[in-house]
């Protein structure tokens, strides 16, 4: 099988020493790579690194290699087109159209899809011109990759920063795997809860479970590679940020609660995959319970935590919004999930079995996808973003 043709466009950015990063990421693993570089990138890191690394020849303008009509053919056969770091100039030269040298060209002539991670100071993303320019550039298509926050040029620090290039990578492989197909949750909002809450039962033990948290990052990577804004609020995974998504951690049930119905407010999805503790402690004790020579430990009382996805279910924050609730189940998997289905409410239920080497921290899962309206959808053994796609499906097609 061919290598899917992938081309790197690099733009004047600061985040420009990243991009070897990426390059490396899509080599080894198989991508044929053409890194197209702007004049001003060259400033920071020069060709022969994007030679070198990619194996491809390297220019910035269209009036090398003539012959080969490469502001054309490099678009025309491209599998992908990655701009990382996507400068704010960049941006507005791809949101109207400009084709003064190879890389914007090379934008223009592509039919494949095409990811942006743009990154530059806060003032610079924030400005109008910017945010109407990356308005423009999702409403045709592409997917454009929410920058972090975090430490920019110097001292500043604020949103503008270029994600982790694994993560960058990790969208730019979900957006390849889905062949071209149009990012449908563009405009939506999504929410997703992930990881596994702990109850402290004094400073320094909890109750927790073992959860961890890699499905529901799973899901967020995915929506965010089909073009939604992700909220993830994140219980105790210590994964890496996907690319792209608002991650709010959180320790306890109780604080999931406060942060899922805060950012479901105006969500038009809610998936909750986190591992929320149905019980807590009933008392916290303030310093660390001692074992008292000759005596028995105290038994410790628990008391009920609120029902975060019943409660999402049963008072919608908008009209038409999509529940979808996770169940790990030990035995009798598809009765005790109908009957989990029906007691919550949600609108989809995905049930695991839980057993050696299932589910928990594994990289791949297995699953069955019950609907409030009766269907059965079989999820075969897979890794964890198969099993997120088929839930976007699925949440997609109800959301019409
Ligand atoms: C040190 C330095 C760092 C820069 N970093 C950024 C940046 O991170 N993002 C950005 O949009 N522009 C940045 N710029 C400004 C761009 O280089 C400038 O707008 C340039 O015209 C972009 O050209 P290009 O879009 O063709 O690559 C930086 C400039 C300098 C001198």
């Amino acid at each position: 099988m061919d290598k899917p043709k992938v081309v790197l466009g690099v733009s004047g950015g600061i985040a420009a020493y990243k991009a070897c990063e990426l390059l490396r990421r899509f080599t080894e693993s198989g991508h044929d790579v053409r890194v197209v570089p702007t004049a001003s990138a060259l400033n920071f890191v020069g060709a022969p690194t994007w030679s070198a690394l990619s194996g491809n020849p390297v220019s910035t303008e269209v009036w090398d290699a003539v012959h080969e009509v490469p502001h054309v053919r490099i678009g025309q056969h491209a599998d992908l087109v990655i701009v990382a770091p996507a400068t704010a100039d960049l941006l507005a030269k791809a949101a109207h159209g400009l084709a003064d040298d190879l890389l914007t060209n090379t934008l223009l002539t592509a039919r494949c899809p095409v990811v942006f991670a743009p990154a530059m100071h806060t003032e610079m993303w924030e400005h109008p011109a910017t945010q109407e320019n990356v308005a423009t550039l999702r409403r045709r298509g592409a997917v454009v990759i929410e920058p972090a926050v975090g430490r920019l040029t110097g001292v500043d620090t604020g949103k503008g920063r270029l994600p982790d290039p694994g993560e960058i990578f990790e969208v730019c492989r979900r957006v390849l795997a889905r062949g071209g197909t149009e990012p449908d949750l563009e405009g939506r909002h999504v929410v997703v809860s992930a990881g596994g809450t702990r109850e402290p039962l004094d400073p320094v033990r909890f109750l927790g479970n073992r959860s961890s948290g890699k499905q529901g990052y799973a899901l967020a990577r995915t929506a965010a590679a089909r073009g939604a804004r992700v909220t993830l609020v994140s219980a105790n995974a210590t994964l890496p940020d996907p690319a792209g998504v608002d991650v709010v951690p959180v320790g306890t049930a109780v604080q999931l609660r406060e942060a899922v119905l805060k950012a479901a407010a105006d969500a038009d999805a809610v998936v909750m995959a986190a591992a929320v503790a149905d019980f807590r402690p009933a008392v916290y004790a303030s310093g660390k319970i001692k074992k008292k020579d000759g005596q028995e430990p105290e038994p410790v009382a628990l008391v009920r935590n609120p029902d975060v996805l019943a409660e999402l279910s049963a008072e919608r924050a908008r009209p038409g919004q999509v529940v979808v609730g996770f169940a790990a189940e030990t035995d009798d998997v598809v009765a005790n999930g109908r009957a989990k289905l029906a007691r919550k409410g949600c609108d989809l239920l995905v049930v695991n079995e839980v057993g050696e080497r299932k589910t928990f921290g594994s990289e791949e899962n297995e699953a069955l996808v019950l609907g409030a309206d009766g269907s059965e959808t079989q999820v075969p053994h897979g890794p964890k973003e198969a099993l997120a796609d088929l839930v976007w499906d699925l949440v997609a097609a109800r959301l019409g």
